[in-house]
């Protein structure tokens, strides 16, 4: 059986109120009538509640860019996945390239990360990826099974029935530069396989999404390869007809 398809935007550290707003209606109506594919928008923590009200009772659900790795205490700054939980967040971004790189989010706080969200229902979409220069250097499969490994060796390998990966390849990600259906292809069978050495129906059941300059154009081309289930959108997700042209780009 095919595996249903995904598009979650993730507006990063973008957007206001009214803007929000009417992006979110556009939207809305935009996939009312989409079937067999779900659409989620990852919102800035400001404008959660917004997103709560807005999408009550709409296709539409939303979830957060990060969570903390601890549940609770003197940790300012910090959201908790509970927090999360309490406003019915569904899905969290965890190691997003800009969190490891700029935040200096290490493999093992992703992890953590990714097991807090599990421990409170959150959906964890996980990213992994690789920069330009390890790509270049053929490292690419090796930078990918350690951002999992550590994630399955902490959280185990059944975690994975409740997550969702996307391989978002860094040198993609807001540079307009797309990784080809066959590239992005590739890595996505090579995460498949490294997740069904553990275990084979948990591997063929987990949605992988692509993440990468993703627009209206190249959506179709990309859902058409046979372990891409979706995408994480960024820029294209601030802009209602792309978002929407990719989220009915992915039913099939
Ligand atoms: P762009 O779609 O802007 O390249 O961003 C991808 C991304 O980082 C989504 O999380």
């Amino acid at each position: 059986m095919a595996r249903a398809r995904f598009v979650a935007g993730n507006w990063k550290m973008h957007g206001n109120l009214a803007q929000n707003q009417s992006l979110l209606e556009m939207v809305i109506s935009g996939i009312r009538t989409l079937q067999d594919v779900s659409c989620a928008v990852c919102v800035p923590y400001p404008y959660i509640s917004q997103a709560q009200l807005m999408l009550k009772g709409s296709h539409l659900a939303w979830g957060a860019q990060n969570v903390s790795q601890y549940h609770q205490g003197a940790y300012t700054g910090e959201v908790s996945a509970d927090m999360l939980a309490d406003l019915g967040c569904q899905y969290v971004i965890v190691g997003h390239s800009e969190r490891r790189t700029l935040f200096g989010e290490t493999d093992q706080v992703v992890a953590e990360k990714f097991r807090a969200a599990l421990g409170r229902s959150l959906m964890p979409i996980l990213c992994v990826g690789e920069t330009l220069a390890q790509r270049e250097q053929d490292e690419t499969e090796k930078i990918i099974a350690r951002q999992l490994d550590v994630v399955i060796n902490l959280a185990g390998i059944d975690a994975f029935k409740e997550s969702v990966v996307a391989y978002e390849p860094i040198w993609a990600i807001g540079t307009g530069k797309t990784a080809t259906p066959h590239q992005a292809q590739e890595v996505h069978a090579y995460i498949r396989n490294r997740i069904a050495v553990h275990d084979r129906k948990i591997a063929e059941n987990i949605q992988i999404l692509y993440g990468g300059s993703v627009k209206a154009s190249n959506a179709r081309e990309l859902f058409e390869m046979p372990d891409i289930d979706g995408g994480l959108i960024g820029g294209a997700s601030l802009v209602a007809a792309e978002f929407v042209s990719i989220c009915l780009a992915a039913q099939s």
